[in-house]
């Protein structure tokens, strides 16, 4: 029986997971997305073109294979249907290649609303969301409220969401926030309907049943350990389970059924939205990392806070999911850099730790380990041999610190610009 592989972010997001599912889809037959939704903004690169996934897992450009939306992930049916219609325009037969679960759960238009009108209720202590309802729908999921997509298929549907519109409209008047969603709710009626064309399927059979004949099945991460809900920098987090125990729960497998667990990681670190964020450059450095690496939402378009990478936070999420082989992204960001900064402890109030804290509070200073830089292209680089000294110290300080192994080092957006260690 083959077991499920798992590629996932060990920081704040958008380390590059879009890119490299897509890179290694070729190794695997089925691609499932276990939890998040449309707050998430994958991008791949390849033949010139560049595509933004939201919900539709990232290997559906590589053909023959097929993607499943998994259990734990949420859906905005609005938003699935662009970005599905979207992906016909350039011949991709989304209905032959993609499969949902009917578990997984629908986001109504009233959980957007109640996405922002939560977060203007916070103020200035607000979060930062994408904005897509994604809080509000884990919590009615949680709190027993949810509507599935496996409701699609019950003559009751209409009936299931008018309760739970009435039930979003009293909180949304008990929070004095005015709203208007005729529009909205009418596309999204719509795009429920465009729904139905999908294969619905109960995917914990699928996936099971896939490994049981000898398929191979490649989970992808959406947003990073440091956004998980429990072992996230809580409250700035994402309401969903971003570690690898989130592909038991959000594919219906079972822990055993973990294979090889890909942590990605940039080369430094990016963070969009509020919340703490240890090695943080708020200086010229800090602006040429987002100019050079084009740190904005792959979505949004909203600014990516950027740091130095921390060794004390991925060394946090190696441990949680059990990560086996570490993918590095983006290092030709920091081609030019004279000097490259890793911070390889903390102290807080004067005392010095290893341990991801529980709270990141004013008085924590990282420590850092400086790097000469490598001061050269590695665009060009196409085996590992390739590359310069300076950077080869760099990766083998990191696998030395985290004793897990660097197998893949991409260096420029596109699929061909990734270098695999066999
Ligand atoms: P994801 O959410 O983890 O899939 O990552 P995003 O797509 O949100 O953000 C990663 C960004 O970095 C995208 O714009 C990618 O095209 C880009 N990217 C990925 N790998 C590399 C790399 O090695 N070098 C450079 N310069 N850009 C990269
Ligand atoms: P990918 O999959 C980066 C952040 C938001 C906010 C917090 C909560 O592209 O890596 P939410 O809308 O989930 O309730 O927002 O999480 N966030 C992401 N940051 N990449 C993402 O996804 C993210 N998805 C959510 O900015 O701080
Ligand atoms: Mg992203």
């Amino acid at each position: 029986m083959e077991k499920v592989d798992v590629i996932l972010g060990l920081q704040w997001g958008d380390e590059g997971k879009g890119k490299v599912v897509d890179v290694l889809t070729p190794r695997y037959e089925v691609v499932a997305r276990f939890q998040g939704g449309p707050n998430a903004g994958h991008t791949l690169e390849f033949n010139g073109e560049k595509y933004v996934l939201r919900s539709i897992p990232s290997g559906i450009f590589q053909g023959g294979k097929t993607n499943v939306i998994g259990n734990g992930v949420v859906i905005d049916a609005i938003l699935f249907r662009a970005e599905a219609e979207e992906l016909a325009k350039s011949g991709h037969d989304l209905t032959r290649q993609l499969c949902i679960s009917k578990k997984a759960h629908l986001i109504l238009p009233t959980h957007r609303i109640l996405d922002a009108a939560y977060e203007a209720a916070k103020g200035s202590d607000r979060i930062g969301t994408t904005g897509k309802g994604i809080g509000p729908t884990y919590t009615d999921k949680v709190s027993r409220n949810g509507m599935r997509v496996g409701d699609l298929l019950s003559p009751d549907f209409e009936a299931i969401y008018a309760r739970a519109k009435a039930r979003h409209e009293k909180i949304l008047q008990g929070l004095g926030y005015s709203y208007d969603i005729a529009d909205l709710e009418r596309q999204w009626f719509e795009a429920v309907d465009y729904l139905r064309r999908f294969r619905l399927i109960d995917s914990e059979y699928f996936i099971n049943d896939a490994l049981v004949a000898g398929k191979s099945v490649l989970a992808e991460g959406a947003q990073g350990t440091l956004l998980d809900v429990d072992f996230g920098s809580y409250p700035f987090v994402t309401s969903s389970n971003t570690v690898c125990a989130g592909v038991c729960t959000g594919l219906g497998i079972a822990p055993n059924r973990i294979g090889e667990v890909y942590g990605i990681f940039k080369a430094y670190c990016t963070r969009v939205g509020a919340g703490p964020f240890p090695t943080e450059l708020f200086d010229e450095t800090g602006a040429e990392l987002r100019r050079i690496g084009h740190e904005f939402g792959a979505v949004t378009g909203r600014e990516r806070r950027c740091g130095w990478l921390d060794l004390v936070a991925l060394k946090y999420a190696i441990m949680i999911n059990g990560v086996t082989q570490l993918i590095m992204m983006k290092s030709d960001v920091m081609n030019d850099f004279d000097t490259i900064r890793v911070a390889t402890a903390y102290e807080i109030d004067g005392k010095r730790t290893e341990e991801f804290p529980y709270g990141i509070t004013e008085g924590l200073n990282p420590v850092y380990t400086d790097f000469e830089g490598w001061k050269c292209d590695l665009r060009g680089c196409r085996s590992f041999d390739e590359f310069p000294a300076a950077f080869k110290r760099y990766v083998e300080f990191i696998e030395c610190e985290t004793g897990v192994p660097v197998r893949i080092i991409s260096v420029g957006p596109d699929r061909g610009e990734t270098i695999v260690r066999e």
